[in-house]
């Protein structure tokens, strides 16, 4: 695997291909990236993933400063799974001038749940996601990216951006991977104590749980659910943000009355101690 760190060297590696298959991460690789590399692999003529810890998509009070840094480990672990090119700029050459342009998904999408709770988010991951896919697919006549279900909002955030700038690049959404209690894999996962960690789980467990009743409700009882489920949660000693049931295709609130017609996905957002966990699941 060749590790380049400048968007000519990256050009320069991918010259002559046709269509290469990406995966963006941030690093602190688990095995939900390993796993979008060995489906990327199988999706293009060339497997590239970049780490890079985009400071727009952080509110000052986060976690960019914290977040972990591990190139070495997470450079290893992407050779092992078959990627044959790594991008990992610094930051001044992502950004060598403050980002005056960016995108702004203007969109009920984009203001909902996490584009609520973290404002400006989506325009940092939305205008980072475009700029790296301009430095790896510039001159390719299609690609192919991949992104984690995990991040259920961010995938659908992509995938309309691409639609409405009609970027020829195919969005494919990884399953989410989880540890062998049920917590989904998350580089922040990290953050844990041993008895937080013990107690991430039950952030599922009322998401399954939340998915369970509103499957035999109806939609006028949604609000008590959603309410029931994050009480179940702080009286555990979490600080929820969300437990919510949404429509699959732009998690809007269901509009029909029988709820188990429609496709539809459980989102949660929830603090742990410091430590803010996301997780979903579809129903
Ligand atoms: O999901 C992530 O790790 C990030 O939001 C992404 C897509 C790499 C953009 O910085």
């Amino acid at each position: 695997m060749q590790i380049v760190h400048t968007i000519a060297d990256l050009r320069e590696q991918l010259r002559g291909f046709q269509r290469p298959a990406f995966v963006p991460t941030m690093g602190n690789l688990h095995d939900g990236h390993i796993a979008l590399v060995k489906q990327a692999r199988t999706l293009g003529d060339v497997t590239v993933s970049s780490i890079f810890v985009n400071r727009l998509q952080f509110a000052p009070n986060e976690d960019f400063d914290s977040y972990p840094r591990t190139l070495d480990a997470d450079a290893q672990r992407l050779e092992a799974a078959g990627c044959n090119l790594l991008f990992a700029p610094r930051e001044k050459e992502l950004y060598p001038q403050p980002q005056t342009y960016k995108v702004h998904p203007a969109s009920e999408l984009s203001d909902i749940l996490e584009g609520h709770f973290r404002p400006g988010f989506f325009i940092g991951v939305s205008t980072v996601v475009l700029k790296l896919f301009s430095c790896v697919f510039a001159g390719m006549p299609e690609g192919v990216a991949a992104f984690g279900k995990k991040d259920y909002q961010q995938v659908l955030v992509v995938q309309r951006m691409v639609q409405q700038l009609a970027l020829p690049i195919e969005i494919i959404a990884g399953e989410t991977q989880r540890a062998a209690d049920g917590l989904a894999l998350s580089s922040r996962n990290s953050y844990l104590s041993t008895t937080e960690r013990a107690e991430a789980v039950q952030l599922l467990i009322a998401l399954k749980a939340l998915g369970q009743a509103a499957k035999g409700a109806r939609l006028a009882q949604l609000p008590e659910l959603e309410a029931a489920a994050m009480q179940t949660l702080a009286r555990r000693g979490w600080k929820p943000d969300y437990l919510t049931v949404r429509r699959r295709s732009d998690l809007l609130l269901p509009q029909s009355e029988a709820l188990a017609s429609d496709p539809l996905v459980v989102l949660g957002a929830a603090k742990l101690g410091m430590t803010r966990l996301i997780d979903n699941i579809e129903i």
